[in-house]
């Protein structure tokens, strides 16, 4: 009536951990987590899924900053900036399937903000729009800079893609720096507003 239990027979577990066979969801050997440190995987997985939402909210900044600055003397540099952000968001895209990584919930609210801060920014002025790159993107660059360095040797094609990105971050942050970013009224505030947004995005979207 009850018939063979399907759940996990003794065993079974030591079977599977005896298996030599890669694991479906990623196409590198795993390596051995230190004590109290999550599983590899978990780790690179909430790191994909950060990035992957970091890069969609900079697609959307400058997609705001463009509807608003769209015909400005600026607007070939944020169309260049726009674009290589598309690029990053194009891989984390691929990224997320090869790798089976579920996007973060909080996609649909990024797309909003995103969009929100880079027309609000240049509807205050270029240089503020200007002062909301640097901000965004000296975040993003630390941000790298700590992943690149958990990664060291562990996923050396996620690691080399995180460095390719980041010196174009700091392509913006440069681009943005001599544009006037500066120069933007009330830039310390506005700098230390967005950049403690930035970091509250992060620590959201790595978990939700
Ligand atoms: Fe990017
Ligand atoms: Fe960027």
């Amino acid at each position: 009536m009850t018939g063979q239990p399907g759940g996990q027979q003794p065993g079974d577990a030591a079977t599977r951990a005896a298996d030599p066979r890669p694991s479906a969801l990623t196409q590198r050997p795993a390596a051995a987590p230190l004590p109290g440190d999550l599983p590899t995987d978990a780790t690179i997985h909430r790191m994909i899924r950060v990035d992957h939402a970091g890069e969609y909210g900079a697609a959307r900044i400058y997609a705001g900053q463009l509807a608003v600055l769209g015909r400005s003397a600026k607007a070939d540099l944020l169309r260049h900036m726009q674009e290589q952000e598309q690029a990053h968001l194009d891989t984390f895209n691929t990224v997320l399937a090869d790798r089976r990584v579920r996007p973060t919930a909080l996609l649909p609210f990024w797309h909003l903000a995103g969009f929100a801060l880079g027309a609000a920014t240049a509807v205050l002025c270029e240089r503020a729009a200007m002062a909301c790159t640097v901000a965004v993107e000296e975040t993003i660059d630390a941000h790298y800079t700590a992943q690149i360095d958990t990664l060291a040797e562990s996923d050396p094609p996620m690691r080399d893609t995180l460095e390719k990105f980041r010196a174009e971050e700091r392509e913006h942050r440069d681009i943005a720096l001599a544009n006037g970013a500066e120069q933007a009224p009330g830039y310390r505030l506005l700098s230390a507003a967005i950049r403690t947004g930035c970091r509250i995005a992060i620590r959201l979207s790595e978990r939700l």
